[in-house]
């Protein structure tokens, strides 16, 4: 995680950010410390990244990488204002000889259009385009990663990124907003996880899919309030945190989140 200690809205990359409202930028960061500690009380490891001046949008820490079993593939920003991100991530799994990291040709935000599922059919990498991440990049995350790569095509510009769109539960459950996808993408996924939580138009502006789950307890946004339903429906603890400053910045509970699998 990395703290919004340099937050604003002060360019507009998404349809949720808007320049012309002021962020509460000590809000901002008191609501980041209760995720924080929110992780921490579940039991859970949180390394924080120091935030640099001139990255507003560093808190959404997923966008930096994607890692698996030790691996890790680099993220490369589409926009120029985010560039300077993904060196920040690098430095911090550099540090620890345990990760390899590898950085990429193609333009892809780490988590935020990546997902794995480690016991969906032996380990799959779910992974959106449409917006953000290159579709060249996933067949280099493939590549890198040694895993089965899903491409799925996102086309609702309120949904730019995965991770808005559809969750891990689980190591083998997903829950996703299906008219955030093509058609096409909608078969694939229905065809491989038939048992899905479906969320609605409503979950997903909520940003009550972008979620942290750790398989037991999943973390999600106060104003998400059916996605909690639904989750505590399908056997998963809801634990709520408000978040809503984050939101201006199009982003919740998961952006703020770079999951580490060594
Ligand atoms: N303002 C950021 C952007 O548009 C928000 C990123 C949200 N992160 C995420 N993982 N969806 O790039």
């Amino acid at each position: 995680m990395c703290p919004p200690e340099h937050f604003t809205v002060e360019y507009a990359i998404n349809p949720w950010m808007d320049t012309t409202v002021a962020v509460d930028a000590a809000r901002a960061l008191t609501q980041w410390e209760s995720l924080r500690t929110t992780l921490v009380n579940l039991g859970h490891l949180v390394h924080v990244l120091d935030a640099r001046p001139g990255l507003p949008d560093m808190v959404y820490s997923a966008n930096g990488a994607f890692s698996v079993d030790g691996t890790v593939y680099g993220a490369r920003f589409l926009y120029p204002q985010r560039a300077d991100e993904a060196s920040a991530h690098q430095a911090f799994y550099d540090t620890d000889s345990a990760w390899k990291f590898v950085a990429p040709q193609h333009v892809n935000e780490g988590e935020g259009d990546f997902a794995y599922l480690p016991a969906a059919y032996g380990g799959i990498v779910l992974a959106g385009y449409g917006f953000r991440t290159d579709p060249a990049a996933h067949a280099e995350a493939q590549e890198v990663l040694g895993r089965p790569v899903i491409s799925l095509r996102l086309v609702d510009p309120a949904f730019y990124h995965l991770d808005t769109a559809l969750a891990a539960l689980d190591d083998r459950h997903v829950t996703y907003y299906p008219a955030a996808f093509s058609a096409a993408s909608q078969r694939v996924l229905a065809q491989l996880f038939p048992d899905a939580v479906l969320a609605d138009r409503a979950d997903a502006e909520a940003f009550g899919l972008n979620l942290v789950s750790d398989g037991r307890h999943v973390i999600l946004n106060t104003d998400a309030v059916g996605m909690g339903h639904k989750v505590r429906d399908a056997g998963y603890q809801p634990v709520h945190v408000d978040l809503s400053e984050l939101k201006r910045g199009g982003g919740s509970v998961k952006c703020a989140v770079a999951e580490l699998r060594a």
